[in-house]
Order: structure tokens, then C-alpha cells, then sequence
């Protein structure tokens, strides 16, 4: 065996792994699997936009380019014109990524110098695991910033000291787990901190489009400079499979951003930027999902009303984040659960010092119908 990077073995299994090794163990037992683990919804993707990758598989396929095709940074372009009236440069200030998770875990490299003494990145706990993980692996100090009641990240009422050690921040609304909204006052407030202090601000905006009743301000309409926003059509157009998302914002980080990401070769197959290109000119289709989710929201709030069970933020995105009863202990509760073959996921994988404990978080994945339909198991398992 070769000699390892040592932080494989200091940083638990990533959740999605330890939650197919769950649902696994609930087929072994031939137990019907009941899944609201990992956040992979069973709606099929729309048929325009499969037709638009088929379309695009050409005789010879040959390298993507780091930029993606020009069509698909101008669907990108409108989409943030319509969506938060935004105009943005195409060229300049617009880059496909292949899927948001990958740009999670590159970005940081753009600015950790890991020999620096500032060298902190300063991320939302509890929160998606990736941050901190993308930011240890770029060999920065990944510092997890427990969130009060209502899951907004406030990283201004943080010591001067740390800020002065910070050379990036993450954000991410609507969050996961808690699906709490950060208001627009606030991220301006954060984008201040952020050209004050030259810190790379970088909001994950994945769910976006999937609220409940206000369309989700993005960072964007707080500032650019030093500003990034990451967007992803995995949830918005259950394209989970195609890999398929966009970073957006200050030109010369982008700038920056295609020369580190050419060293790998960051890019998405050109196949790919067409279905997304699809995906991001149609506004219809995610209507269309956000109505399907508010109906799995709708059935499991009542459920969780009815049984006493206390649910919090839960404004937007695909999660429901749900209070442990009697000794909050949410490892207990995701395996009382899991005898019954409903699998889901336990607060503390989304924490880093103890974050997320006393919670469990519910992904809206099972269709309508199979949701009333574990609705009955719910009430006898939780009764
Ligand atoms: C907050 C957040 N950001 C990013 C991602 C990754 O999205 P993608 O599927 O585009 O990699 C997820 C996926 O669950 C997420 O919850």
C-alpha cells in the first residue's frame, strides 16, 4: 500500500456513501425502501431537455473546452436576467461547471496558499459537507460556524482576528438542511465584509428555484467584486445525472478561475452544456417541479403537525429539518426509522463541531404517491 493522505482516513465516510450503504442494508432485508436520504428525486428529467443531449452526440466527440459553449452561457446569461434581473457578461463573467459539487471542492484552491498563515475558509455549520472538505483538501483551515435558531449565516459578528485569517467564505440559500432564506439586507451586509477585507464571498445558490411562497434574492444583487454565485440544474431540473451547474460573478475571478480549472481539466461535455442550455432558456418545467415538491412539503408538515413533531426553516429547497423528540438523539431516531426500511439522514452528518445533532434531515425524493403511502408507516413507526 502506497503511503496516504492522511485526511482520507481523519474525515468520516462522505454521508452519500454511508446512506447507500443504509439503503442497501434495508434491500438485503427485502424490506420495501422507503428514501428520503440522499437529495435525488425519483420526477424524471423533462423530455425537451433529453432530446436536446441527444440532439448534440456528434459522430466524433472531442475535448470540451474549460469556458463551455458560447449557447450555453448566454441561456445562462437570460436565465439570471429573468430570474434576478441581472446582466451579466456571457463572456467575461459567466463559467458551466461540471456540477456545483466539483466547483465546492475546486474553488478554494483558487485562493488558499496553504503556507499562509491567513488561510481560513469559513463556511455555514451545520451545512453541505463538501465545504469543508474542498477547503481542507486545497490545505486550507476549514472552520465551521455553528448557526444560531434560524440557519442565517451572520459572518460579520465574527472576531476581527478570524476575519483577518479568512481568504474565503461560503454561503449557501436557500440552505440545506434547514431550507432557510437569507434575506437580501443580510447578504449585503456580507458582500461589504467581503470587499473590505479582499475575501473571496462565494454563495451556493443550488435551490434557488425551489421555494415555497418568495423567490430566494441571489448574492449577486448584493455586488460583484469578490462575488461568486454557484447554481446547479441537479434539483431546479432533476438532472442529477448530467452533472451540470454554473459559477458567476466578478470577471477577474472568473478570469482566474478558467486558468486553475484548465490544470485539470474542469469541464462539462459539450453534450451536456446543450441539455443545459435547454434547461436554463425554460422557465415552465420548474414551475412544474416546484409545485410537485410543495405537495410532498404539504403532506409530510401535516403528518409532522399531526404526530407533534417540530420542523424548522423549511422555506425552500427539498429538505425538511426535523427536531428529534425525547432525547434528541438523531442517530437513534434515522436507525428506529431504518428497522422500518424508511431511510434518512441523521443532523450530525452535516456538522462539523456538533452542529446538526438533535436533527434529521428528510430529502422530498419519494414520489406524491409513495409519500402518502409512507405516510401510514410514518404514524405507526413515530406514533
Ligand atoms: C447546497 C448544495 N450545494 C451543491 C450541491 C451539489 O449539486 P450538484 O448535484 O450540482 O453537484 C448540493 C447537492 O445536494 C447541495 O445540497
Amino acid at each position: 500500500m502506497p503511503r496516504l493522505n492522511p485526511l482520507l482516513d481523519r474525515l468520516s465516510e462522505y454521508p452519500v456513501v454511508e446512506l447507500e450503504r443504509r439503503k442497501q442494508a434495508v434491500r438485503d432485508r427485502g424490506l420495501p425502501l422507503v428514501d428520503f436520504s440522499v437529495g435525488d428525486p425519483v420526477e424524471e428529467t423533462p423530455d425537451f431537455i433529453r432530446q436536446a443531449l441527444l440532439a448534440s452526440v456528434p459522430p466524433r466527440c472531442g475535448y470540451p473546452t474549460i469556458s463551455g459553449s458560447s449557447g450555453v452561457r448566454e441561456a445562462i446569461a437570460g436565465y439570471l436576467q429573468r430570474r434576478f434581473g441581472l446582466d451579466l457578461d456571457p463572456q467575461t463573467q459567466i463559467l458551466p461547471t461540471a456540477g456545483a459539487k466539483e466547483a465546492v471542492f475546486h474553488t478554494p484552491q483558487l485562493v488558499i496558499d496553504p503556507a499562509a498563515e491567513d488561510r481560513v475558509v469559513l463556511f455555514p455549520d451545520p451545512g453541505y459537507p463538501a465545504y469543508q472538505r474542498g477547503a481542507l483538501f486545497a490545505g486550507g483551515e476549514a472552520v465551521g460556524v455553528p448557526l444560531s435558531g434560524d440557519h442565517i449565516f451572520r459572518p460579520w459578528l465574527l472576531p476581527a482576528e478570524l476575519i483577518a485569517r479568512t481568504r474565503m467564505i461560503w454561503l449557501n440559500t436557500p440552505h440545506n438542511p434547514s431550507g432557510a432564506v437569507t434575506p437580501l439586507s443580510d447578504l449585503r451586509r456580507m458582500v461589504d465584509l467581503a470587499q473590505e477585507h479582499d475575501i473571496l464571498l462565494v454563495c451556493d445558490e443550488a435551490y434557488a428555484d425551489l421555494y415555497e411562497d418568495q423567490p430566494p434574492p441571489s448574492l449577486l444583487q448584493a455586488g460583484m467584486e469578490n462575488v461568486l454565485v454557484l447554481h446547479s440544474l441537479s434539483k431546479r431540473s432533476g438532472m442529477t445525472g448530467y452533472r451540470s451547474g454554473f459559477l458567476a460573478g466578478d470577471a477577474a475571478v472568473i478570469h482566474r478561475l478558467r486558468r486553475l480549472r484548465a490544470n485539470p481539466g474542469l469541464a462539462a461535455p459539450d453534450f451536456v452544456n446543450a441539455a443545459a442550455e435547454a434547461a436554463w432558456s425554460d422557465d415552465g418545467h420548474v414551475a412544474e417541479r416546484r409545485a410537485i415538491f410543495s405537495e410532498k412539503r404539504r403532506v409530510l408538515l401535516a403528518l409532522f403537525e399531526e404526530l407533534g413533531l417540530e420542523v424548522l426553516g423549511s422555506q425552500a429547497t427539498i429538505y425538511l429539518w426535523v427536531k428529534v423528540p425525547g432525547d434528541g438523539d438523531d442517530d437513534a431516531f434515522a436507525a428506529r426509522l431504518l428497522q422500518d426500511g424508511v431511510v434518512v439522514s441523521p443532523g450530525r452528518m452535516f456538522g462539523v463541531e456538533g452542529a446538526g445533532h438533535g436533527y434529521v434531515r428528510l430529502a422530498l425524493v419519494p414520489s406524491v404517491e409513495e409519500i402518502h403511502a409512507a405516510c401510514a408507516l410514518l404514524r405507526k413507526v413515530l406514533g
